[in-house]
C-alpha cells in the first residue's frame, strides 16, 4: 500500500502531545513544535530531505513511550521518572518505522546534555547530531513555552541558549538553533499556526510497502493507545489479533488481513485525547463524562481522515461504535455510514473484546455471556448477526486465554510468511486448533 507516513506521524503526535500535556504538564503541540525546530535546524546544517524526515519523525515521536512507561512502571506519576526507560522503549518503537535515513540514537539520547546530566550520562557531543538537535529543541520548548512566548522575550531566550552553548547544548545544536530562531519562526509555532507550519516545512514522506510489513508499526501505535489506561492495556492489540484471525477465517489474503489488522490497531487512537481520569474512573460515569468518552471515536476520525492512502483503514476504524440501525456515534459524513463488511466485523470484535474485559464498572464476561449479549444486539438490528455467529465459532477456541497473534494465526491456517494468498473457500478453511 502507498500512503503518507508524514501525515500518519503528525496525527499520532496530536495524540502523544495530548498525553504529554496531561501527564507531564507539557505545552500543547509540543512534539510538532520540536519537529519544526528540528527541520529548520537540519536544513540550516545542509541536510537533505531524507535526513530531515528522520529528525522530524523522531522529534514528533520523541516521547512515544510515555504512556507505556508511566502506566506500566510508574503508576504514581511521571514527575520523579527515570528518563532512561522512556528513551529506551521509545527508541525501540521508533526503529520499527521505515525511515529513509539512519535515525539510530535520536530518541534514545534525546535527554543527553554536555554536562552529562542525562539518563545515560553521555557527553552530548558524542551522541548523533539528530539527538543533539532534538535535545536542544525539546529543552528550550519545555523551559520557554514557545507556543506563547512573546517576541519581546526572544533576546532573553537567545542569550540563554548562547550561555549554554558548549556547556549544556552542543555547539552545533546551539548554533543551529540560534541561526533559525527568529521572530517569524517563533510566531509560526503558536498553537493556531503550528499545523500549517508543520505542513509547509515537513518534506513529503511517501511510503510504499505491503500492509503485512506495517503490522509492527501498527502494534506500536496500538500499544501507545492501550497503555493510556490500565483497564484497556491490551484492548487494541487483542482486537487487531482477533480481526486478523477472523480475516483468515473468511479466506482473505494475508495482505487484506494485515490491512484489517491496521484498522483494528488504530480504531481507538482518539482515546489518547481523552483524560485518563475519566477512562479509569471507578463506578458509574456521569452523563457528561460518558459524552467525553464517546468523543474518542470522533477524535479517531479526526486523526485518520486526512492521511492520504489510509482512506479504507480510516473507514473501517472509525465506525466501530456505529450501529447498523443508524444509531451509535460519532456523527460521520454520509459516505461512512453505509458500513461495509470489514467495518461491521471490527465493530463486532470491538464489542466482543470490550465485554470480555474487566473495566472499572464491570467484570469481564464469559465467552458465552458475551455472545448472548451480542445475539440480543444482532436481533435488535444493531450489529451483524452472521458475523456474531462466526465470532462465536472462532473465538470459543480461545475463550480461556489471550488471543494468539498473527504468526500463530498464519500457522493455524497453514500459511507461511511467504505464501500470502487467498484461501479457496471463505469460511471453509477453518479448522479447530490442534486438529
Ligand atoms: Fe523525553
Ligand atoms: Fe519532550
Ligand atoms: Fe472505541
Ligand atoms: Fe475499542
Amino acid at each position: 500500500m502507498i500512503f503518507r507516513m508524514d501525515q500518519l506521524l503528525s496525527s499520532l503526535s496530536m495524540g502523544l502531545d495530548a498525553v504529554e500535556g496531561e501527564l507531564l504538564g507539557a505545552t500543547t503541540n509540543h512534539g510538532k513544535r520540536i519537529s519544526i525546530l528540528a527541520i529548520m535546524m537540519g536544513r540550516h546544517l545542509g541536510w537533505n530531505d531524507d535526513d530531515l524526515i528522520g529528525v522530524a519523525g523522531c522529534a514528533l515521536m520523541h516521547d512515544n513511550a510515555l504512556t507505556e512507561y508511566i502506566l506500566s512502571e510508574r503508576p504514581e506519576g511521571a514527575h520523579a521518572m527515570d528518563h532512561g526507560a522512556h528513551c529506551l522503549i521509545g527508541e525501540e518503537n521508533v526503529l520499527y518505522f521505515p525511515f529513509p535515513s539512519d535515525v539510530r540514537g535520536f530518541v534514545k539520547y534525546h535527554h543527553e546534555y554536555m554536562d552529562k546530566s542525562g539518563p545515560f550520562k553521555m557527553d552530548a557531543a558524542k551522541t548523533p547530531l539528530g539527538a543533539q538537535i532534538i535535545a536542544a529543541a525539546d529543552d528550550v520548548d519545555a523551559r520557554y513555552h514557545l507556543q506563547q512566548l512573546s517576541p519581546a522575550s526572544l533576546p532573553d531566550l537567545r542569550s540563554f541558549i548562547s550561555s549554554k552553548r558548549g556547556s549544556y547544548y552542543t555547539c552545533l545544536a546551539a548554533d543551529a538553533l540560534l541561526a533559525v530562531l527568529d521572530e517569524d519562526l517563533l510566531l509560526s509555532l503558536r498553537d493556531k499556526q503550528v499545523d500549517n507550519t508543520f505542513g509547509q516545512k515537513m518534506p513529503k514522506w511517501v511510503v510504499n510497502m505491503p500492509a503485512v510489513d506495517l503490522m509492527n508499526i501498527a502494534k506500536v501505535v496500538a500499544s501507545i493507545t492501550d497503555y493510556k489506561s490500565q483497564y484497556t492495556a491490551r484492548h487494541s492489540l487483542q482486537i487487531a489479533y482477533r480481526a486478523y484471525w477472523m480475516g483468515l477465517y473468511y479466506g482473505f489474503s494475508r495482505e487484506q488481513c494485515a490491512k484489517i489488522y491496521l484498522a483494528a490497531s488504530f480504531h481507538d487512537i482518539g482515546k489518547l485525547l481523552i483524560p485518563a481520569a475519566i477512562l479509569e474512573k471507578p463506578g458509574k460515569l456521569t452523563e457528561e463524562e460518558f459524552a467525553i468518552i464517546q468523543k474518542h471515536a470522533f477524535w479517531s476520525y479526526a486523526m485518520l481522515k486526512d492521511i492520504e492512502g489510509f482512506e479504507e483503514i480510516c473507514r473501517w476504524a472509525v465506525t466501530h461504535h456505529r450501529k447498523l440501525n443508524g444509531k451509535g456515534y460519532p456523527q460521520l459524513p454520509q459516505c461512512y455510514l453505509d458500513m461495509d463488511f470489514t467495518s461491521r466485523l471490527i465493530a463486532c470484535i470491538d464489542i466482543y473484546q470490550a465485554l470480555r474485559e474487566t473495566r472499572p464498572y464491570h467484570r469481564g464476561r464469559s465467552h458465552e455471556e458475551t455472545i448472548r449479549i451480542m445475539g440480543w444486539m444482532a436481533s435488535h438490528g444493531e450489529i451483524d448477526s452472521q458475523i456474531t455467529e462466526d465470532i462465536d465459532r472462532v473465538m470459543v477456541l480461545f475463550k480461556d486465554s489471550q488471543m494468539p497473534g498473527p504468526e500463530e494465526a498464519d500457522a493455524h491456517f497453514g500459511l507461511s510468511s511467504q505464501s500470502a494468498g487467498k484461501l479457496p473457500y471463505p469460511g471453509m478453511a477453518f479448522r479447530p486448533a490442534g486438529s
